[in-house]
């Protein structure tokens, strides 16, 4: 009883903290929803200090992993879906802006969706109806409570050529517009999106402009395009992301940015590619304990300009979605090396906001 007095007394007053901070969904309310990607952790109150402050912060969810395709239909006829039922109701009970990631996508997608029981590529027929009972049903049963799909997942190569994806080689490209139509078809009022990164590289920004102009051409139901901004100290400039947001403006879609974090740690490379694994060296992990004052300067210098420049865009860019919401869960700290130290978010491992925190409420619209 006197454990549980004080777990409750220890909740109560972290709330407490968590409430009396301004938070970003209320800065930021006349101009986009701000959301944080979600871990199971964080969604089913299993760390509280997180859960509350997602609560007390956040307008918008996507979850990071659970929507999957290898976590929600890992073998040909199971599904799985008590871990996304837990983050959409969560979801629902904070009256958030719920984000479905992803639908089709290279990664993460067991091997079977593509071979036969001999291990061979089947054929573009059986492809398009295991994508089409997959979507039916994920996007069906969360119809009219996800909000927003990102239908399509990182299809284009850096030089803004369609990937030689699993999809691609056996469907060919339509495949895009068949995931759209599935998607549009299962639920109609569902906004639907194209998300990928390093979009403002004029390539490969080239190739995902022409991609969406042929989509809406088709008639597909595009909404939105998502940039996911995982982005560094330098990397894209200011201008390239104004740029960008203009462009893909110009052709009536929406603008997301969709998975925002800033590495702070030596550069290995500018993509998101997951695949890559770099090997681990201390040198390539200067922060092990704390991040010296003239980086965390440079952090928030970096976040300022950042939120200045979707600010600029209202209404335009209608979401701003963190990946991830401590630096103690950021994805960042294993890619593309293993077991580094970094600090890409606006909280830091006590969940305490950081410099960059205050910079971005500060700069809200009033
Ligand atoms: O589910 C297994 C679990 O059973 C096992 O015990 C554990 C052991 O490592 O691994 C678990 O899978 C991990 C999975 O996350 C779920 O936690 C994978 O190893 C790990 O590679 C995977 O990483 C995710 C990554 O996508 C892989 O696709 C990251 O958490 C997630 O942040 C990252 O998110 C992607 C976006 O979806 C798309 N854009 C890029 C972004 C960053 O890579």
């Amino acid at each position: 009883m006197r454990r549980f007095l004080y777990f409750a007394a220890m909740s109560l007053a972290i709330n407490a903290h968590a409430q009396n901070q301004p938070s970003l969904k209320d800065a930021y309310k006349s101009c986009f929803v701000v959301g944080a990607a979600l871990a199971p952790a964080q969604f089913t109150g299993q760390d509280v200090k997180e859960t509350q402050l997602v609560e007390a912060q956040f307008n918008s969810a996507t979850p990071e992993n659970v929507l999957k395709w290898a976590l929600i239909h890992p073998r040909p006829d199971t599904y799985e879906f008590s871990m996304a039922d837990k983050y959409v109701e969560f979801g629902e009970q904070n009256h958030m802006f719920i984000i479905g990631h992803n639908l089709v996508w290279h990664s993460q997608t067991p091997r079977w969706v593509f071979e036969d029981d001999t291990g061979n590529p089947v054929s573009r027929d059986i492809l398009l109806d295991r994508m089409h009972d997959h979507i039916m049903k994920v996007v069906g049963r969360y119809k009219g409570r996800i909000k927003g799909w990102d239908v399509v997942n990182e299809a284009l190569n850096e030089d803004g050529t369609l990937r030689q994806s699993p999809w691609m080689k056996i469907i060919g490209d339509d495949y895009i517009e068949q995931a759209f139509r599935f998607a549009h078809e299962t639920d109609p009022d569902a906004q639907l999106y194209y998300n990928d990164y390093s979009l403002e590289n004029e390539a490969k920004r080239k190739g995902a402009l022409e991609l969406v102009r042929k989509l809406k051409a088709k008639g597909v139901a595009i909404t939105g395009v998502g940039l996911q901004d995982h982005v560094s100290l330098d990397w894209p400039t200011a201008d390239q992301i104004d740029k960008t947001i203009k462009e893909f403006g110009k052709l009536g879609v929406k603008v997301m940015i969709t998975e925002l974090d800033v590495d702070v740690l030596p550069s290995v490379t500018r993509s998101a590619d997951v695949s890559l694994n770099v090997a681990s060296d201390s040198r390539l992990n200067p922060y092990p304990n704390d991040l010296p004052e003239a980086v965390q300067q440079q952090l928030t210098n970096r976040y300022r300009e950042l939120f200045r420049t979707y600010a600029k865009h209202c209404g335009l860019v209608t979401r701003v979605t963190f990946w991830g919401v401590t630096d103690k869960d950021s994805w960042k700290n294993d890619w593309p090396v293993k077991g580094r130290t970094n600090y890409p978010l606006l909280f830091d491992r006590n969940a305490q906001p950081k410099p960059a925190f205050d910079a971005v409420i500060q700069l809200a619209p009033k």
